[in-house]
């Protein structure tokens, strides 16, 4: 039973941008209040990309970066809260569109805290000798589920996809994936929610505030403990994009001054199940995290569920 790693990564965000001040054309709100609130200076909306062609633009990426071909990718799994067709899944599709021959392939919904889960559900499928090369992609079309005219969610939600392909780790080779430490608060369903036939997110903003401030950082020392890394050594810290002040937080509470904090929400917005592929792709292309280096990775949201692991940078 090996480990696995992630090989490399990739991520897609369509080209058009929404800056505050064009939201504060729709409601009342302004500049000044989102950055200080929220942290989003403007954010990437979607035109007529689907989440599969967003997907699959990331997927496509992260396979060009990998060395590997579609034909040995035998597992393609796909985070998202926002596909709108029930069928085929969002993964057959990128497998349809990228050429990958007869993988396993479905989608996964835990919200925000998507990637995670299925990064974790991915190295347990190589673990169990199920899969040797896997795709995982997050990937959100949240201005589809957004009401335009409800000020505390339409300033927050994005869309865009971030993907890695992830490898079976070669025995000598130290653990490129921790163990994940996954979880939930089923009883707080309500704090999050895109229900119903004209399912727009809602969401009772303080409660998942608190609840992300006081609850997670203890969940997140957790799955260092378990990857047995010195918080102290991580090189990076990525965590969901939800709000700034929520990052800085659960940064506080972790204490690792040493360690980047991804703070990609500042131009990409909340993109949920995206945000930490997409945060994590950027620093990867941007060479700030050395390949190798312990980086931390946490999702939370609507369920509400979270997961984590420490991975080491690809
Ligand atoms: C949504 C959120 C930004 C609201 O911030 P907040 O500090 O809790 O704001 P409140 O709802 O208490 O409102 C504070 C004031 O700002 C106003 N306000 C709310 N939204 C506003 C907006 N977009 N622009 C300007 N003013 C706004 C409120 O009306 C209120 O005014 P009042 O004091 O005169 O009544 C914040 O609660 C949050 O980010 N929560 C977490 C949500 C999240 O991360 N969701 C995704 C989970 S994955």
């Amino acid at each position: 039973m090996t480990g696995s790693r992630i090989l490399s990564m990739g991520h897609y965000q369509p080209s058009r941008v929404v800056t505050n001040d064009d939201i504060a054309q729709l409601v009342e709100t302004n500049d000044e209040w989102i950055r200080d609130r929220v942290g989003i200076v403007s954010r990437r909306i979607a035109g007529d990309e689907t989440v599969a062609d967003m997907a699959a633009a990331a997927a496509d990426k992260a396979l060009a970066n990998s060395g590997l071909t579609a034909t040995d990718i035998d597992l393609v799994v796909v985070a998202t809260c926002t596909s709108i067709d029930r069928s085929p899944n969002v993964a057959c599709r990128v497998a349809a569109k990228l050429g990958i021959n007869a993988p396993g392939a479905f989608d996964l919904n835990t919200a925000c805290s998507g990637f995670a889960y299925a990064l974790g559900t991915v190295d347990h499928a190589i673990r169990a000798g199920a899969s040797r090369n896997a795709l995982v992609i997050g990937a959100e079309k949240l201005s589809d589920f957004t009401d335009w005219t409800d000020r505390s969610t339409c300033i927050i939600f994005a869309d865009g996809a971030g993907a890695a392909v992830v490898t079976a780790a070669a025995e000598d080779e130290p653990v490129g994936i921790g163990p994940v430490v996954w979880g939930s608060v089923p009883e707080r369903g309500d704090a999050v929610r895109i229900e119903g036939w004209r399912p727009y997110v809602a969401q009772e903003g303080q409660t998942v505030f608190r609840w992300a401030t006081t609850a997670l950082a203890p969940l997140a020392l957790q799955a260092c403990e378990r990857a047995g890394v010195d918080p102290a050594e991580l090189a990076a810290f990525v965590p969901h994009q939800a709000n700034s002040r929520i990052i800085d937080g659960i940064a506080k509470r972790l204490n690792i001054p040493q360690a980047i904090i991804a703070k990609d929400i500042v131009e990409s917005g909340n993109t949920s199940a995206a945000s930490i592929p997409l945060a994590l792709s950027k620093l990867v292309e941007r060479r700030e995290v050395p390949s190798g280096a312990p980086v931390l990775l946490f999702g939370f949201g609507g369920g509400l569920t979270y997961a984590g692991q420490v991975v080491r940078c690809p």
